[in-house]
């Protein structure tokens, strides 16, 4: 287990990457830090793995503080972006490597079995005795992911491994990634400002936003029960619909539709609703084209069509907003289509971002 506890980082030029940081990671768990570029993820990885120190605050493993312990101590594998092989070696010579140096080195004849017995697990077996310069990115990464598993380390830190591969291939090896994690039981950390790609590997997502975390929790929470309004605003494409609406009475009231507060789901209020402003968010999927009662009408502005789906776009109350719909509720542009909002399917935002429903 990783313990991270009040961690704070403030870089020499007093620049505050990380606020306070508390995380607690399982044995065996496959944890996405997520979030835009600079929030602060890869300053985590990299306390984690002690090539940075931190200004304050803990990080255990298994119960017991490593701060003080050289990265080479800590028993942590290693994957970056940018694969970093040694060119003029050989993929075998590649993942022996960290066997063949320093205190615990093994026999050359060990190291070969053990190289090629994870070599075997990561399916780069056959490519043995090619060098870097001739093979593709994804095989790169692969035998990088392989040199970072052949000490048998407790923690697997990888920090956007996908970057640089095209669309497909970060598909494929996602899937591998999480695929082999748990086939070996490692705890794992792995960071992208990619949502779709947190989303289908982890276990659980730690989303960050300028060196806080905002939400730390399982995938469909993010996106089902987001915590606050950065969160409701980050998980999901096309990203949820803003309307700032002012109460009147019971009623949110907007330009063209309001929300009435007595039909909210009382379970669901997390705080009492009386200030004068809200952040009301819809997600597009709860903006439902309806030919009877509607709650509002509006011209369909551009329709773009998906696979099995089209996203229609619209102004309501004085901004845009779309709605995503199955093709055969497709419509011209140009249209006046009703919609109607489920209830269940709304947040409500204070003005600093605090859900209260
Ligand atoms: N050595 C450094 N000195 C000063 N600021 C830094 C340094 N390294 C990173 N930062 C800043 O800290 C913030 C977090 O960086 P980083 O952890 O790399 O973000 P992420 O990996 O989420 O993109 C960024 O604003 C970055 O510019
Ligand atoms: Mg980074």
């Amino acid at each position: 287990m990783i313990q991270i506890e009040n961690l704070r980082k403030v870089y020499d030029n007093q620049y505050e990457a990380l606020k306070s940081i508390n995380l607690e990671i399982n044995e065996g768990e496959l944890v996405c830090l997520l979030g835009p570029s600079g929030c602060g993820k890869t300053t985590i990885l990299n306390l984690i793995a002690g090539l940075l120190d931190p200004t304050s605050g803990d990080i255990k493993f298994d119960g017991e503080t490593i701060i003080d312990k050289h990265p080479k101590d800590r028993n942590i594998g290693l994957v970056f972006q940018n694969y970093a092989l040694y060119p003029h070696m050989t993929v075998l010579e590649n993942v022996m490597f960290p066997l063949v140096v320093g205190k615990n080195k093994k026999s050359k004849k060990e190291a070969i079995e053990i190289a090629k017995k994870y070599m075997k697990i990561t399916s780069i077996e056959e490519l043995a005795d090619k060098k870097p310069g001739e093979m593709s990115g994804g095989q790169q990464q692969r035998v990088a992911i392989t040199r970072a598993l052949v000490q048998n380390p407790k923690i697997l830190l990888l920090d956007e491994p996908l970057s640089n591969l095209d669309a497909r291939l970060r598909l494929k090896i996602r899937e591998e990634i999480r695929r082999l994690v748990k086939e070996i039981g490692i705890t794992t950390v792995f960071v992208t400002h990619d949502q779709e790609e947190a989303l289908s590997i982890s276990d659980r997502i730690v989303l960050m936003n300028g060196g806080v975390v905002q939400q730390f929790d399982a995938p469909q929470n993010l996106y089902l029960e987001p915590a606050n309004l950065f969160v409701a605003q980050f998980m999901g494409n096309p990203i949820i619909n803003i309307f700032e609406m002012e109460k009147h009475g019971n009623q949110l009231v907007g330009g063209d539709f309001s929300i009435d507060l007595a039909h909210l789901a009382v379970d669901r209020i997390k705080a009492s609703i009386d200030k004068t402003k809200y952040y009301v968010g819809i997600r597009p999927e709860y903006f439902i084209p309806t030919t009877g009662n509607s709650l509002f009408t509006t011209i369909i502005e551009a329709n773009e069509l998906i696979g099995k789906d089209c996203i229609l776009n619209f102004t309501a109350n004085g901004v845009n907003a779309k709605s995503i719909t199955e093709i055969s509720n497709s419509t011209d542009e140009g249209a006046t289509v009703g919609f109607t909002i489920d209830y269940n399917g709304i947040y409500l935002f204070e003005e600093n971002g605090e859900r209260v429903y």
